[in-house]
């Protein structure tokens, strides 16, 4: 083993992170608007949002005060046999904004939200007398979380290759990003080829559903569909009687400009799941919503076992259900959409200024999400590496300047709180074209 292996002391073992480059993490102790502070003193601005989460910034006086109230009455009550006022009017609230859809799941996180769509969807087809129905076609680089069930439906192979073997099988559809498709063919005709092959498959008698993120891939790799390419998806399945389940964990909540991502889409699913956003960031939370068609196959006598058996420890929480209450009215007392939608125009206006960054290969956004793929060569589109990750390489130089940025193997992904000011928009702007030059210049020494 290297020298510098298990340097770290701490007992913690970290998400996504190779623990050796690490001598030790940059603490949190608080938490100021969109700044984090670390234990000596330092603020950083929160590109990330948490990891994609934080609307508000972190330390919302009405969402602590929900919390503080909610404590006060019962922090947890199970929905096992019994219900609580902060789950009844969550679900009312949940439904009156996302159009078709009747009745809400609750779990813990949004892996266990799309776990439950799956479980859904496949007893669904049983309820119905269509049990051969068991399959899931999905495009790769689709990522619905780190569990076997979403790794299997949503395979980002960097991600998962290793647990191959242990994954159940599904319809993968080959689906890229607009900066790698395959040369000399047009985005026009490799859209139209995608929705040519995810067609033929819809056609088998055993598909149960068809699964996709929301608006845009995230995880995979940035990729912001092209317009009509959901709804078509959407059409599709209704032609072929498959379910349409759509991801909105990290799109939905307003990240790409709408609160529910599928209207503005013009693609209503059966099955759709939120998470992340719908706490604000502050306790883990997440949804499962279904249409009344699918929610009235699961009726029947007790003894036809038709019910559905899933539940989690915390499902329907009641301070997060108070949280997400509270967030939601937030969403409407500040117009929060509208102004998302000011915001965001100035990230796109100033993702000129990244562009022009000799590792800069590529940019994709879309509301309050962009994706800056790095490369070593603008012109072969290698992507930039270094002897260490990519992600260690640009958070250290990041934090130097004054800003918390993250990367999804060589991309880096801006993903600021959603209420973030003009002003410190400006500054997460100014802090990723100083971080890039920074580690620009370093390559050139
Ligand atoms: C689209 C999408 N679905 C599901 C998940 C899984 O959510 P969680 O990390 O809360 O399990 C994520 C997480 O990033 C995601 O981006």
């Amino acid at each position: 083993m290297p020298k510098d292996v298990m340097r770290n002391p701490s007992s913690v073992w970290h998400p996504y992170t190779q623990m050796s480059e690490w001598d030790k993490f940059t603490e949190i102790v608080g938490g100021k608007g969109m700044w984090l502070i670390d234990s000596e003193g330092h603020r950083m601005l929160d590109g990330v949002a948490s990891m994609w989460c934080n609307v508000w910034g972190h330390s919302k006086r009405e969402i602590i005060s929900a919390i503080q109230r909610q404590s006060k009455k019962s922090p947890h009550t199970s929905l096992f046999n019994l219900t609580h006022p902060e789950a009844e009017s969550l679900a009312k609230k949940l439904v009156s904004i996302s159009p078709n859809m009747s009745r809400v799941f609750y779990s813990d996180n949004g892996s266990t939200a799309m776990e439950i769509a799956f479980k859904i969807a496949i007893q669904y087809w049983q309820n119905v007398n269509n049990p051969a129905r068991t399959r899931f076609v999905t495009l790769t680089n689709g990522y619905h979380g780190d569990t076997f069930g979403t790794m299997s439906v949503g395979f980002v192979p960097a991600f998962f290759w290793r647990f191959k073997k242990n994954m159940y099988k599904t319809i993968q559809i080959p689906f890229a990003n607009s900066y790698r498709i395959p040369r000399k063919t047009s985005i026009e005709d490799y859209y139209e080829q995608t929705l040519e092959r995810i067609e033929k498959s819809l056609s088998r008698d055993d598909v149960a559903a068809f699964v996709m993120e929301s608006g845009a891939q995230i995880a995979g790799g940035v990729n912001i569909y092209r317009n009509d390419f959901q709804s078509k998806i959407g059409r599709l399945c209704r032609k072929y009687n498959v379910l349409f389940i759509l991801d909105e964990i990290a799109t939905g909540f307003g990240r790409l400009g709408s609160l529910v991502e599928y209207t503005a889409q013009k693609s209503p699913p059966d099955i759709v799941a939120y998470g992340k956003m719908m706490t604000a960031g502050y306790l883990p939370m997440a949804a499962t919503l279904t249409t009344e068609r699918i929610y009235k196959s699961f009726l029947g006598k007790y003894s036809d076992m038709k019910h559905l058996y899933h539940g989690h420890t915390y499902t329907g929480n009641a301070l997060a259900c108070a949280v997400a209450n509270q967030n939601i009215m937030l969403y409407k007392k500040t117009n929060l959409i509208a102004k998302i939608k000011k915001t965001s125009r100035i990230m796109s206006r100033r993702l000129g200024e990244i562009k022009k960054i000799e590792i800069v290969g590529d940019i994709r956004y879309k509301g309050m999400l962009a994706g800056i793929e790095l490369v070593s060569d603008q012109r072969t589109k290698k992507p930039l590496r270094f002897t260490k990750s990519v992600n260690r390489v640009v958070f250290e130089a990041a934090r130097k300047n004054g800003v918390y940025l993250r990367t999804l193997g060589n991309i880096l992904v801006l993903v600021p709180p959603l209420a973030i000011s003009e002003k410190e928009m400006n500054f997460l702007i100014d802090g990723t074209i100083k971080t890039l030059k920074s580690i620009l210049s370093e390559r050139r020494l």
